[in-house]
């Protein structure tokens, strides 16, 4: 890998000292203490001693910088001028039941950019990182989104809504809208870092996301961009900053899929 600047070094070290008990809290998954954290939203034991180890070596070479982790919230709440966002594990119910999709997502903000980030699935052994203006990286190889042109050839992903939702039905009717008009059935892989990992990659061709929080797919900004992708937000609620309703893709396709949901806003 050809980044080094010494924040992503540091998320490097982070992710991989946690993925060492989270490699093991996976085989032994039966084991695990599971605390309901409201109706579909797990918080497994593992989901709290791996982000312990990533806060831990994050402080030990920045013990000032504020940080937004899902799990244990703000830290260092006056600084906002540097910034870690960690979710220590995305695809926690995938985790839970034993299916190998799940990741560590750690993004570094400054002046609120993000400016580096690394997502990493510790069971694949594949490490997504990106450093503005450096590229994007899959593991050593130097990653690019897919080249597809047309919405109706791409493949796609998306993901919710949580049982918790208030517009399930804008978000089902969302769905059925793009499946009536893409070819290849959209997926759900229950991970939004990875998702937007693997548009970044050329896996998929464009992801879709309402309600999510900022630390599933912060990581994913700059990687996708730096992969050559687009990634906006939508119907941004200024009174919960921390929400994000996500539309990221290999940037040609963009503008069909806006003009599906954002524009024709589905009711
Ligand atoms: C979840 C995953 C999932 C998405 C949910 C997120 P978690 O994160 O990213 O793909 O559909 O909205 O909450 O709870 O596994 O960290
Ligand atoms: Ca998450
Ligand atoms: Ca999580």
């Amino acid at each position: 890998m050809r980044l080094n600047s010494p924040q992503i070094n540091i998320i490097t070290r982070a992710c991989q000292k946690a993925s060492r008990s989270l490699i093991r809290d996976f085989g032994e998954i039966e084991n695990l203490q599971v605390s309901t954290k409201g109706p579909g939203d797990f918080v497994t034991s593992a989901d709290k001693r791996t982000e312990k180890t990533i806060i831990e070596e994050l402080q030990k070479a920045h013990p000032d910088f504020g940080i937004i982790s899902e799990e244990i919230g703000v830290i260092n709440k006056s600084n906002t001028k540097n910034r870690w966002i960690i979710d220590p594990i995305d695809g926690t119910m995938n985790f839970l039941n034993g299916i190998p999709h799940f990741a560590i997502s750690i993004g570094y903000e400054e002046d609120n950019e993000i400016k580096c980030g690394v997502i990493f699935d510790p069971i694949k052994n594949e490490m997504f990182c990106a450093e503005k203006g450096n590229g994007a990286y899959l593991n050593n190889s130097r990653i690019r989104v897919s080249n597809k042109k047309k919405l109706a050839d791409a493949l796609l992903v998306t993901g919710g809504p949580k049982h918790s939702s208030k517009i399930k039905e804008k978000i089902f009717s969302e769905y059925i809208e793009v499946s009536k008009t893409i070819h290849s059935s959209v997926r759900k892989f229950g991970s939004a870092a990875l998702d937007v990992a693997y548009v970044a990659c050329g896996r998929f061709d464009g992801y879709w996301q309402r309600e999510l929080n900022y630390w599933d797919i912060a990581a994913g900004i700059i990687i996708l961009k730096e992969a050559g992708g687009f990634v906006n937000f939508f119907d941004t609620d200024i009174q919960a900053p921390l929400k994000r309703n996500i539309m990221a893709s290999n940037s040609n396709i963009h503008d069909e899929l806006s003009a599906l949901i954002i524009k024709k806003n589905i009711e």
